[in-house]
């Protein structure tokens, strides 16, 4: 039977690939590459949560002394080895970011999970990744996301249909793929507030253009 990961298969690479993104979701990824590489900038080290086929392993890698890449999809894994295997200060695990403690030995400095991870996580597991991240990550993680209005969700629609994805129904900001190969969220910001509040981190938001939020917890147990 075919997988219901859709990160399992080529396909899911289809909504890593710039060329696929409206122009909403171009700005947004730009802005996203800018502040992280700014706030990431002489980092001690970075645990990348989701990392997809690789591309902010290769794109830190100069200016973040060591980073640990984790991802679930073993196909994405293979593709980020790959892509960073002559970078002597990153390395790929496969993993789920809701068991940490299982898969981590110490603590990193910062985390990301970049270009809606969280949104690509069901909601059950948060609880349990945001507990991870607080024991686990000692200053500082940077969560990017979609906002939630209509306009974003038109630019998110369009994105699918570009990538061949095809949407069986939506439901609030949730989008539901044919077959249920895939299922996208997106949260109202109060929502990780609460999360966040509950682990012990305080909250900074910032826009990035009109179709995403960067959500920065402060670790307070540090
Ligand atoms: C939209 S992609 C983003 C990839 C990368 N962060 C980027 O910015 O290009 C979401 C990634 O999260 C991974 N993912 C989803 N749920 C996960 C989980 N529970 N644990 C680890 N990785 C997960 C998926 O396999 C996928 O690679």
């Amino acid at each position: 039977m075919e997988s219901t990961n859709i990160y399992e298969q080529e396909k899911g690479l289809a909504v890593l690939d710039y060329q696929n993104y409206p122009e909403g979701i171009q700005e947004y990824m730009a802005v996203e590459e800018a502040f992280l590489l700014k706030h990431l900038q002489g980092a001690k080290s970075l645990l990348e949560i989701g990392c997809g086929d690789g591309r902010y392993l290769e794109m830190l890698a100069p200016v973040v002394g060591e980073i640990l890449g984790i991802d679930y999809a073993e196909y994405l894994v293979n593709v980020s080895r790959k892509r960073t295997n002559n970078l002597p200060n990153v390395d790929v695990i496969h993993g789920n970011a809701k068991d940490l403690s299982s898969l981590l030995s110490k603590t990193y400095q910062f985390a990301t999970l970049a270009w809606n991870t969280i949104g690509n996580m069901p909601p059950e597991i948060h609880p349990d990744v945001f507990r991870g991240l607080s024991q686990w990550v000692e200053e500082r993680i940077f969560i990017s996301t979609y906002q939630c209005s209509d306009a974003v969700m038109q630019e998110r629609l369009k994105l699918y249909k570009n990538c061949g994805y095809k949407v069986n129904s939506i439901n609030g900001n949730k989008v539901i793929m044919e077959d249920g190969q895939h299922t996208a969220y997106a949260y109202p910001i109060n929502y990780f507030q609460e999360l966040l509040e509950s682990n012990h981190f305080s909250m900074e938001t910032y826009d990035l253009g009109f179709c995403g939020v960067m959500i920065v917890g402060n670790n307070q147990n540090f």
